[in-house]
């Protein structure tokens, strides 16, 4: 008897924490959604009945007339922003009060995955992204030319020999390839995925990007227990494949020590940057390596599968990308394309950045550092984000909202040409995110996509086939956008 009435009170005073938990935001005058207890708002996505996608747009379009929304990840308060100019406050103006990504796995656990670019804070931060800036700019990205176009005649050889009783699944396709150009970039690692599958790094790398139950289950546990999960040193990664990364890079690393090798790319960039009086331990190097891997694998993959989708089903888009691509060959000497003919084009620009527009990484976030008041408008209450706060912007949602991009969901490379551009209002297109914290490699994904649809492209059309999906169905199984049943296409000779 007594042990019931103490569960019953165990349960009273659970319910009660979990009330005011889920009541952070109304008792600060936000709006938010009814919420699920222990689940939050992600508590669908979490069960696999929603994609992030439809979650975060749900909650965008909840409250029409709001300029930010609050939402709980589990149980942690989350302020979604919608409105253009606060973002800019929060990401530019007032970046030193949002300095932060959030942090999901604490230090500690896996240090090759909680030291790199994306993870490090405030002051470290600062220090790391000056020291591998200059491993981004223009003349760098002229050096990977050479290195990714090498890697893009795999896949050409692949497309002129393979025969063509079956379709390509994109996803597929342009996995192996972002792959092998960050092997080539990143890792100073040849590989030709599309000829050898199973090569171990793409292996490698396809186990450690690929977030099953399990994995989804650990990160679950760090957001509503992180101490717990830290007391159990639950990880994320195997050791596994944590090893296998480092190997990699201290093999490279001290061969190219000891033979005095020099190979255009980010290892031979961190090396000098070392040798310049950087400090760089290897142990960073391998930990920058990594999360270029990372940042750069599902990213430009879902650019390049998106892109050769809609050119597939938008042949008078892929027509007219083809007449800039013979225009601009014509022009180059041997038909040899040299990487400013590549930069150059406009059309080619238009195009990606219509992909990055209707199927952009979904959200960028920060983690309030400082105290930051949100000075209200009209009828809002003062409200006061405090440190640990974190706040989401929800790229793909304002870049398919219909008051800032008219038809949203119609594939239309015009909305770049000179004349249109300018009616773009200004920090509602933001694919790579903004502000000092933005994408590091922007430079290096659309110098990937260019090279590869350049070159396919010259030769090839995409053409819908019967597996193609109009619309296409999306994974509710995955934090970006995925295709559901994968992206079946044909890439025939023109
Ligand atoms: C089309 C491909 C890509 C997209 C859409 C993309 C998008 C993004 C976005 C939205 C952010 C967050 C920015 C913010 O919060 O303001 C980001 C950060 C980052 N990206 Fe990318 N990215 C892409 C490719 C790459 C590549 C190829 C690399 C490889 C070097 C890379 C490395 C990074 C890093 C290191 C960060 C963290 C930067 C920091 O915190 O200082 N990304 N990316
Ligand atoms: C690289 O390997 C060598 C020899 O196995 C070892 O002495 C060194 O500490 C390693 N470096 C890193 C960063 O793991
Ligand atoms: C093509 O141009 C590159 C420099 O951009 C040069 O290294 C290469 O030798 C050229 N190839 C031919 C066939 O002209
Ligand atoms: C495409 O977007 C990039 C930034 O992501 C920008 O620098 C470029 O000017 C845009 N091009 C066009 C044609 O709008």
């Amino acid at each position: 008897m007594l042990c019931l009435i103490l569960f019953v009170l165990l349960v009273i005073l659970l319910l009660i924490k979990l009330s005011k938990t889920y009541s952070y935001w109304t008792e600060r005058g936000v709006k938010q959604r009814k919420q699920t207890y222990l689940l939050g708002d992600n508590g669908k996505v979490f069960l696999k009945k929603e994609s992030f996608f439809d979650m975060i747009t749900s909650i965008y379009n909840a409250f029409p007339e709001e300029r930010y929304i609050g939402m709980y990840q589990g149980l942690l308060p989350t302020l979604v922003i919608k409105d253009p100019d606060l973002i800019k406050n929060i990401a530019i103006k007032d970046f030193d009060h949002f300095t932060d990504h959030q942090q999901v796995i604490p230090n500690g656990i896996d240090d090759v995955w909680a030291k790199n670019l994306l993870t490090l804070k405030g002051d470290y931060w600062r220090q790391m992204r000056a020291t591998l800036s200059p491993s981004f700019t223009s003349v760098k990205m002229k050096m990977m030319f050479t290195l990714i176009a090498e890697t893009l005649k795999f896949y050409e050889d692949y497309l002129k020999k393979r025969d063509h009783t079956e379709s390509i699944e994109l996803k597929d396709f342009f996995t192996r390839f972002t792959n092998d150009a960050i092997a080539t970039v990143a890792f100073g690692l040849k590989c030709d995925s599309i000829n050898n599958k199973d090569n171990e790094f793409y292996l490698m790398g396809k186990d450690a990007t690929n977030f099953g139950l399990k994995r989804n289950l650990a990160v679950f546990a760090y957001l509503i227990m992180p101490k717990i999960a830290s007391f159990f040193n639950i990880k994320i990664f195997p050791t596994k494949i944590t090893n296998f990364f480092k190997n990699l890079i201290n093999k490279t690393i001290r061969m190219r020590e000891e033979n005095d090798i020099i190979r255009p790319d980010m290892i031979h960039l961190l090396l000098e940057a070392k040798k310049d009086g950087f400090e760089l331990s290897d142990e960073t190097i391998t930990s920058q390596a990594v999360i270029f891997f990372f940042a750069g694998f599902e990213s430009v993959a879902t650019l390049l599968t998106f892109m050769g989708y809609e050119l597939a089903i938008n042949p008078e888009v892929q027509e007219k990308l083809q007449k800039e691509i013979d225009e601009t060959l014509k022009e180059c000497e041997n038909r040899n394309l040299t990487y400013d003919a590549l930069t150059k084009m406009k059309y080619l620009d238009m195009v990606i950045n219509e992909t990055l527009r209707k199927w952009p990484t979904l959200a960028t976030d920060r983690v309030c550092t400082k105290y930051y008041k949100i000075e209200p408008i009209q009828n809002e209450k003062d409200i006061i984000i405090q440190p640990g706060d974190v706040v989401w912007l929800p790229i793909a949602a304002i870049q398919r909202d219909p008051k800032y991009f008219e038809n949203p969901d119609k594939f239309d490379p015009e909305r770049f040409n000179e004349k249109n551009k300018e009616k773009i209002k200004p920090f509602t297109y933001f694919p790579f995110g903004l502000g000092p914290r933005t994408c590091i490699g922007s430079r290096l994904a659309l110098l990937e996509a260019k090279i590869a649809f350049f070159n396919i492209l010259k030769d090839f059309n995409f053409v819908p086939c019967e597996k193609t999906e109009i619309p296409l169905k999306i994974s509710k199984d995955s934090f970006g956008f995925v295709p559901q049943n994968g992206l079946w296409i044909d890439i025939k000779p023109r």
